[in-house]
């Protein structure tokens, strides 16, 4: 192997020009040519990419977003697609990819893969958490961190206004954000996908919480059943009355910033581990850490993953509460 691309796709996460600076130098490190593809699949299709340097990388582990840019490429998705995809493949004589994304991104390798026979390795890059066959994702602590530092200033006016915020946060159709959020930042309640929500038992859960001083935090996931923030505070009024209510949806300051020190540091292990992986001749495989370990899971074995233990952090939540 002597040339391999490096690309991110799909939503853009905190620690992936990490992980992408990780690529490079452990590549050039071990005598490959490294192309950086331009916005994921549709910079891959259109032929957008060049060879990077150390000097193209140096700088970056402590910038958010992506240098290469990222996209959500529909044509790509389609077989006339791949084939362009294939050809500039070939015009650049690469051998290998690594993938940086989430699981559309490692599905959309796999089919390349099968169609060009050639090795792609994933790398989970998502603030969602929710890739099955690792236990963190390249983005999700940063933007955690994120979330608890908005909802403690969002506390100091629920605080002092005695009012009930529902805050919605990002995670598509899983909980781990929010869940885990709402532990850290000391919520009074949370509503997540995995669990149904019952609107009821949440009115008469604020009007206990708290001995009464109206002010509670409530964490709401935006693929929660019962809606977004907005939604439930509306779905919830009605049931309490004399409360004053507000909502706030959190959005992409989720997705941005400077990634967390544990962000940079897996970038890089699982960046490494990447280029090692296809060095030894792996396949459709994506990268992950268990128990701090680097492993890897057949690409077809992984899929998208639900917030794990919400049964147990549910009840830690509520043994939390300050009731009235
Ligand atoms: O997958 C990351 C994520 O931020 C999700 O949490 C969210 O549902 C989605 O992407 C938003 O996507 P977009 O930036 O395309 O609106």
């Amino acid at each position: 192997m002597k040339a391999i691309g490096v690309l991110t796709s799909g939503g853009d996460a905190p620690g992936m020009n990490a992980c992408v600076r990780a690529v490079v130098k452990s590549g050039i490190a071990a005598g490959l040519k490294v192309f950086g593809i331009q916005d994921g699949y549709q910079g891959l299709i259109e032929g957008r990419m060049a060879e990077l340097t150390y000097l193209d990388v140096n700088n970056i582990i402590q910038l958010g977003g992506t240098i290469l840019g990222t996209a959500r490429s529909k044509e790509f998705m389609t077989v006339e697609g791949r084939k362009k995809a294939i050809d500039s493949l070939n015009e650049n004589h690469i051998e290998g990819l690594v993938l940086i994304g989430g699981d559309g991104t490692f599905a959309g390798g796999a089919a390349l893969s099968k169609e060009m026979n050639i090795p792609v390795i994933g790398i989970p890059g998502t603030i969602d958490n929710d890739i099955s066959g690792t236990e963190f994702t390249i983005g999700y602590d940063t933007c955690l961190n994120t979330v608890i530092d908005a909802v403690d200033k969002i506390r100091d006016t629920a605080t002092s206004h005695h009012r009930v915020f529902f805050v919605e946060v990002m995670g598509r159709n899983s909980g781990y954000i929010a869940l885990n959020a709402a532990i850290a930042s000391g919520a009074e309640s949370v509503l997540i996908p995995e669990q149904v929500t019952d609107i009821v038992a949440l009115a008469d859960s604020i009007k206990h919480q708290n001995k009464g001083v109206r002010s509670s935090i409530i964490i709401v996931a935006e693929g929660d059943d019962g809606g977004g923030a907005l939604e439930i505070m509306q779905k919830i009024s009605p049931l309490l009355p004399g409360y004053d209510l507000r909502h706030s949806v959190l959005g992409h300051i989720q997705r941005g910033g400077k990634p967390s020190a544990t962000d940079r540091i897996l970038a890089t292990r699982m960046g490494a581990f990447a280029v090692d992986q296809l060095l030894k001749g792996r396949n459709n495989v994506v990268v992950g850490v268990v128990s701090d370990e680097l492993i890897t899971t057949p690409i077809g074995a992984t899929s998208t993953s639900s917030a794990d233990k919400s049964a147990e952090k549910l009840s830690l939540l509520g043994a939390m509460l300050t009731k009235g």
